[in-house]
């Protein structure tokens, strides 16, 4: 009421007389706006005065209001919440955060699709990236996932180009099958993604809900007596798989999974995942008959061993706080977790942090998303934005200044052999298709007939006949009857396509 009456004819034409249950408003430097409706001229008539400084810095700010958008992944979606230990898993990891059962460890998510812009449409034909934050007590733990057990690609040195290939062109920024298939055609690993991909119940989430994560790689879990065993882990939705057909895809709300997951959140309805982890040991990763450190490749028949279930229940206060400056890091790993030779894995420790000092700066650890919960204690210091406040001149190490961050030798990285020459040469056992063909062959008859249209939609529209003959031979030689349905929903020539098989 008392803010009402404030409104009189004075109050209309310069806003709201000041009532005590506001806040002053200030400039950034603390100095009180007088008047935020009406700029300083020179004169009724004249021009604005380049001495508003409220003006001048208000305007300056909202100029430089967006960052880099994420070189992939950019549409994304976070959500809080937290992650309970259901099993005291210490026989194989170290890693408090899977170590007690009861214990609950705060967790921050991004979901994403990967290859269009900050505003795209969600329905996507794309993996969709499931970035997993845990704050625990021994630092910040990412699994940066997605809802795929397995990748386009097995080596780092190929990411930027298939990258190139599937994002918007470089002549129309439109996203080009042409492009994307002509890649693929000399990539044939791609072949059990894709397959993965264009299906309806994995390849088309009908929500971020309803689908399952993937660490993807093999990880090294490690104990306390040094002890190795190497791991995949696996978030299971508690809301069960759901996709999208094409028909719904094409129809489906542009920010479909973003409104469904807050709505849900919300309403209280709030989304849990169960983690389960495989686990082999070196010896029986040896044995396989393909590389188990091949991120093409699943590791079928190893039993998944439950060990805790995330709930998302907080819609973040702030979109750029929580999403756009959250930094996600496979290089973001605590003591028991530590890299497996998989050559993805090893680039992305490096991408990661790399283009999150570029996009967010230096120091972008110490914004509220990326803040572990745990002190941060070493020497590194300074740079652009550095905010933390640092006290003393023993900006080194080591120092016989006490009270000073040393280091502890109980948390040494593990130790494990290596062997042979330095080389630049492929991994040895490739097996590029009989898993996309098993994958296929445990479909129903429904979902194969619907990852044959799906597919057929996309490559229907390569206009290189020889890409598209190479592309179906890739199915063909996962599966006959595959590659056939598939040589006929395309329109690629058969004939071609068996003899490319044959070779
Ligand atoms: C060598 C291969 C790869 C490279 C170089 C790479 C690089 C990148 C880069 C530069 C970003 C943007 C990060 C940021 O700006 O914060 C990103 C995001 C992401 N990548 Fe990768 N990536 C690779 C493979 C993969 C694989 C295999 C997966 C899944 C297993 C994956 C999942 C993700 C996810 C989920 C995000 C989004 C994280 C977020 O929500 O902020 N990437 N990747």
């Amino acid at each position: 009421m008392r803010n009402i009456l404030a409104f009189g004819l004075v109050g209309l034409l310069a806003g709201p007389a000041f009532a005590a249950d506001m806040v002053p408003m200030t400039r950034d430097n603390g100095a009180p706006v007088g008047d935020n409706q009406n700029s300083k001229v020179a004169g009724p008539e004249g021009p604005v005065v380049l001495e508003d400084n409220a003006l001048i810095e208000k305007l300056a700010r909202f100029d430089r209001e967006r960052i880099p958008e994420r070189v992939v992944h950019a549409r994304g979606t976070g959500a809080q919440g937290v992650f309970v230990t259901s099993e005291d898993f210490s026989k194989y990891s170290k890693a408090s955060v899977l170590g007690t059962p009861g214990k609950e460890t705060p967790v921050l998510v991004r979901f994403s699709t990967v290859m269009n812009y900050r505003g795209s449409p969600e329905a996507a034909r794309d993996p969709r990236g499931f970035a997993v934050k845990f704050y625990t007590d021994q630092g910040n733990w990412d699994i940066v996932g997605i809802n795929e057990p397995v990748f386009f690609i097995r080596d780092a040195i190929k990411f930027p180009d298939f990258v190139h290939a599937n994002k918007p062109a470089a002549v129309t920024n439109l996203q080009d099958p042409n492009n994307a298939f002509d890649f693929f055609s000399r990539v044939p690993e791609s072949t059990h993604m894709l397959t993965q991909l264009y299906t309806d119940t994995i390849g088309m989430p009908a929500s971020y809900r309803t689908m399952d994560g993937y660490g993807v790689h093999a990880f090294r879990l490690v104990n306390a007596k040094g002890q190795q065993v190497f791991a995949k882990f696996h978030w299971k939705s508690q809301q069960g798989l759901k996709g999208l057909t094409l028909e719904q895809m094409r129809t489906t709300d542009t920010d479909y999974a973003t409104k469904d997951l807050y709505a849900n959140i919300v309403a209280g309805n709030f989304p849990k995942w169960d983690l389960y982890v495989q686990l082999m040991t070196p010896e029986e990763v040896e044995k396989l008959s393909y590389d188990g450190f091949d991120d093409t490749k699943v590791w079928s028949g190893v039993p998944e061993v439950k060990v805790g279930t995330m709930t998302l229940n907080k819609v973040p206060a702030n979109y750029f706080e929580y999403t756009e400056e959250a930094a996600f890091a496979p290089s973001n790993l605590i003591p028991g977790i530590e890299p497996s030779p998989d050559r993805m894995l090893q680039g992305r420790l490096f991408a990661y942090a790399d283009t999150q000092r570029y996009r967010l700066g230096v120091n972008y650890e110490e914004l509220p998303a990326n803040r572990p919960l745990v002190q941060v204690a070493n020497n590194n210091q300074d740079g652009a934005m550095q905010s933390v406040p640092r006290t003393g001149n023993t900006n080194f190490d080591p120092t016989n200044v006490p009270g000073q961050p040393a280091e502890q030798p109980a948390f040494r990285y593990a130790q494990y052999k290596v062997d042979g020459m330095t080389q630049t040469k492929a991994i040895d056992k490739q097996e590029n298709f009989r898993q996309a063909g098993e994958f296929y062959r445990a479909l129903s008859k429904v979902e194969q007939d619907d990852l044959i249209k799906n597919l057929a939609a996309d490559l229907g529209q390569v206009k290189n006949e020889q890409v598209k003959d190479i592309m179906v031979s890739h199915f063909y030689r996962a599966d006959k009857d595959y590659g056939t349905r598939l040589a006929a929903a395309a329109k690629a020539d058969i004939k071609d396509v068996e003899a490319m098989a044959d070779h």
